[in-house]
């Protein structure tokens, strides 16, 4: 088995910023409210010309050019998303043919905010197996397209944007155990109910707006809250590790207060965990992403330290994983 390591990240956000203030002007809130209980300041919302493939193909582009590795020797793309442009073609489809990756066959993967953990396990299977060379990864969203901006309880969290990273053989920032785990009998906390088979489109479904995400906030908090550190937990016995010898932590950016009840339960610092939630909102699938690129490209790790990764969302599902930079 060859080791498995990202070769190149990228990421890419809409220009236009949202700030709590503005929200406030849109339903009845405050930016007082939203920052204390979520630690949210602003998010970026794509124009109406823009699809969650347009900002896939920016945040790809950037990690293959940093990765220095031409479109021709992608052999996968994956897109996590779970607001892709259409049903089918999926958006890795779309991404492809943008970037011009021929060679590669390309899927959209369904995991909800966990997606790009599961991306990294699969990506990390296949490269370490022989089965394909390089694959590129990516988690993008366009999530202002399916939040009620007349539900003050759901539209103050998300926002859009995209991450991606270039995974192939390496032995550099190589990715570790990774583990993925799901419990769909919690399916209901967190959900867009109409515009599948269930409930196709209707004027009912849009007059009941069901297209939009609806969520029980305290219910999705209480299940981050054990099951994250939990999952950690089991990462870190299993490869016989300690907190102590983790580095830093990329935690999935959903609410400060849900983060920093994770890094008290597992023993890690803030100094120790990266945050960018102040400024992107949940950007579910890309979130992850993008704030390993960001970090990443700040220089913000060093050679051989030990990062934590930690997703969760609807499905429910969640992912954890150990890379080595
Ligand atoms: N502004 C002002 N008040 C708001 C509000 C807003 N944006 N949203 C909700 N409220 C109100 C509620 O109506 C409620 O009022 P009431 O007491 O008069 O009924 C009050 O604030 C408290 O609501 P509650 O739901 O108990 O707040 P909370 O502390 O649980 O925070 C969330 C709400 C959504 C921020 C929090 O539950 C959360 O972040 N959950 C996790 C969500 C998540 O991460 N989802 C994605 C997972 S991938």
């Amino acid at each position: 088995m060859r080791l498995a390591g990202i070769l190149g990240w990228g990421y890419h956000v809409p220009d236009h910023v949202l700030t709590n203030h503005d929200l406030a002007q849109m339903v009845d809130t405050s930016d007082d409210w939203i920052i204390a209980r979520t630690g949210i300041r602003e998010r970026r919302i794509a124009a109406t010309t823009e699809a969650t493939s347009d900002l896939a193909t920016r945040a790809a582009e950037m990690a293959l050019a940093q990765a220095q590795i031409a479109p021709s020797d992608i052999d996968l793309i994956i897109v996590a998303t779970v607001t892709p442009d259409m049903a089918f073609p999926s958006t890795a489809c779309l991404v492809q043919s943008n970037i011009g990756a021929f060679n590669a066959a390309a899927f959209d993967l369904s995991a909800a905010c966990s997606g790009f953990i599961y991306g990294l396990k699969l990506a990390q299977s296949l490269v370490a197996t022989g089965a394909i060379d390089n694959c590129l990864l990516i988690g993008a969203e366009t999530l202002s397209r399916i939040v009620d901006f007349m539900d003050r309880s759901t539209c103050v969290l998300f926002g859009d944007g995209a991450g991606a990273v270039v995974i192939g053989p390496s032995q550099q920032h190589t990715l570790q155990t990774i583990i993925v785990g799901a419990d769909g009998s919690g399916g209901h906390i967190l959900r867009q109910p109409a515009g599948g088979s269930r409930n196709p489109a209707t004027q009912e479904t849009v007059a009941l707006r069901q297209h939009f995400i609806h969520m029980d906030g305290q219910e999705v908090f209480k299940f981050a809250v054990s099951k994250v550190p939990e999952a950690a937990e089991g990462l870190l016995a299993k490869i016989g590790l300690q907190v102590e010898d983790i580095d830093w932590f990329i935690p999935h950016q959903a609410n400060k207060r849900i983060i920093d009840a994770v890094i008290k339960r597992l023993g890690l610092s803030p100094q120790q965990t990266i945050v960018n939630l102040h400024k992107y909102g949940n950007v579910s699938n890309a979130s992850i992403p993008i704030a390993l690129a960001e970090a990443a490209a700040a220089g913000v790790f060093q050679s051989g330290e030990r990062i934590l990764l930690a997703g969760f969302g609807g499905g429910l599902t969640w992912g954890t994983g150990l890379l080595q930079w």
